[in-house]
């Protein structure tokens, strides 16, 4: 059972609510129009680290005759994609020795996954159970922008618990996060050198502003709570990265300060009381062919 992801790095709802506003059907043209691929085909799609299966579940929306598998190592990803997400066949496996036959697959497609793995394995195995002519498509998070609203500042007690964070954290050396970063020149150049040709770069931009009014109250909350569970999640993960340095106690206190907090902004969203923060997530979008 492997469970490092979810429970030391980011947490089932910080991926799932996140990459459901990221791929909700508001945003789906730019990527649609990107993949390029035929809807009235029923292409076989491999999802590769899916976590909790948000962007399998869009592609099955948007997608429906495609069969669609999805991979993760994680075992509590691929559990609550099982249970919560229809229409895909979920399974634990390895992206660097994935459990498919070569020549299987119309596309390969991945989300944040390309940074956390040694490129000759990532490319190459993909390029391996696509068919000839097969697509792999890269999703890759760049540089956004994040404003958090006016009405959140810290008192002592969470500015001391953020400087403990800061000062012990060592998590994403620990596992490995991130360890293989590419610029936005060097992901296509990476396609090109691990196999795939007719290599193109696409950008897909994803604007959450709750206060927009183009987004309806349902839309709205879920930015806000999206990045309320983030904040939880993260705080709970310390009793597994760093337990020597936190106690139960100041873990729930704090978490009890972030729920009012979120609570009070839906409070004032409701209420009509405008803060206009935003996350504003660009994605780069690669894709190569196998020929
Ligand atoms: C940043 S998360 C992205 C998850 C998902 N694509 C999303 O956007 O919600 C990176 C994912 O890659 C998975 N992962 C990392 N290395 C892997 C490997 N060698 N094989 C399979 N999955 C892997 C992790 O378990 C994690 O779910």
């Amino acid at each position: 059972m492997n469970e490092i992801w979810s429970k030391y790095i980011q947490g089932i709802k910080t991926l799932y609510s996140s990459r459901k506003l990221r791929f909700d059907d508001m945003f789906s043209e730019q990527y649609k129009s990107f993949f390029g691929f035929d809807e009235n085909k029923p292409i076989k799609i491999l999802e590769v680290g899916c976590g909790p299966g948000a962007l399998a579940e869009a592609l099955h929306r948007w997608y429906p005759l495609a069969e669609i598998t999805a991979i993760d190592r994680d075992s509590n990803f691929i559990c609550y994609a099982k249970e919560n997400v229809h229409g895909v066949n979920f399974l634990e496996g390895d992206a660097t020795s994935l459990p498919f036959d070569d020549n299987s697959f119309d596309v390969t497609i991945s989300n944040t996954v390309s940074e956390h793995i040694e490129p000759t394995k990532f490319y190459g195995e993909q390029r391996r159970v696509l068919k000839p002519n097969g697509v792999c498509i890269v999703l890759s998070s760049r540089k956004g922008i994040n404003i958090s609203p006016k009405c959140f500042t810290y008192n002592k007690f969470e500015q001391e618990f953020r400087n403990k964070v800061n000062q012990f954290d060592n998590t994403l050396n620990d596992y490995s996060v991130c360890k293989y970063p590419m610029s936005e020149a060097e992901l296509p150049l990476a396609m090109q050198k691990y196999g795939f040709d007719y290599v193109s770069t696409g950008y897909a931009t994803v604007d959450l502003t709750p206060d927009a009014p183009k987004y309806k109250a349902e839309m709205a909350h879920d930015m806000i709570n999206s990045i309320r569970y983030c904040s939880l999640e993260s705080i709970e993960s310390v009793l597994n990265t760093m337990p020597e340095h936190f106690t139960e106690d100041e873990v729930s206190k704090m978490k009890q300060i972030v729920n009012e907090r979120f609570d009070s902004r839906i409070a004032d969203y409701d209420a009509g009381k405008k803060y206009w923060e935003t996350n504003l997530s660009i994605i780069m979008m690669i894709r190569g062919t196998k020929i």
